[in-house]
């Protein structure tokens, strides 16, 4: 299965990503990785050998063109292409897909957020848990519909909040879930184990 990730961050999940790919066993193979900015975790996939792009909202007149060229690059690389439609994984991806990006991928189109949906969605997950005195939260894998951090769930990991901890704390705790339970999710749809809702 060839799969894109979008990053806009360090990358951490990408690269437990292209670690668990490293093994010729694993059932999917990372065609490239984009951003919508130069991303410090692109280091990740170009010292893997992995082709990278970015584009750049403000190249774009609309949100709606930006997702057009987006989804261009992706499909360059033959992902969502081929019968078996490969997977877009974004994770770290600090942009709203459009709905027509959305509509070219999804359901082959997943989403990793930092807490338990329908709690806590949008950009802040992990302070708004915190500011909210959350003693539990945790980390959602998601099919990306048309909404924000709405599409069906496929996975969640949770964690409990330790009294007084800061916010990276926390999400890096999180993140301890996270990146095992994003190459699980990833390996079990591309050996067919998950069904991706709405899939064909
Ligand atoms: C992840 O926790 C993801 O859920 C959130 O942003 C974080 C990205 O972390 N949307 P990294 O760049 O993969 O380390």
């Amino acid at each position: 299965l060839k799969i894109a990730v979008l990053i806009s961050g360090g990358g951490s999940n990408l690269k437990a990503l292209i670690d668990a790919a490293a093994d010729p066993d694993f059932p999917a193979e990372i065609a490239c990785v984009g951003s919508d900015t130069d991303a410090p975790g692109l280091d990740h996939a170009r010292s893997a050998g992995i082709p990278t792009f970015v584009v750049r909202p403000r190249d774009s007149a609309t949100r709606e063109e930006w997702g057009a060229v987006l989804a261009a690059a992706i499909q360059e690389h033959h992902v969502g292409t081929g019968p078996d439609r490969g997977l877009v994984v974004s994770a770290g991806l600090m942009r709203i897909l459009p709905p027509g990006f959305v509509r070219t991928f999804s359901p082959h189109l997943i989403n990793t957020h930092p807490a338990l949906l329908p709690e806590y969605p949008g950009a802040h997950a992990v302070r708004d848990a915190l500011a909210a005195g959350a003693a539990r939260t945790g980390v959602t894998v998601h099919v990306i519909d048309e909404g924000v951090d709405t599409g069906p769930v496929l996975r969640q990991a949770a964690v409990d909040v330790l009294p007084g901890e800061t916010e990276a704390d926390l999400h890096e705790r999180i993140k301890q879930l996270e990146r095992p339970l994003l190459v699980e999710t990833v390996r079990d749809i591309a050996l067919g184990r998950l069904a991706l809702p709405g899939a064909a």
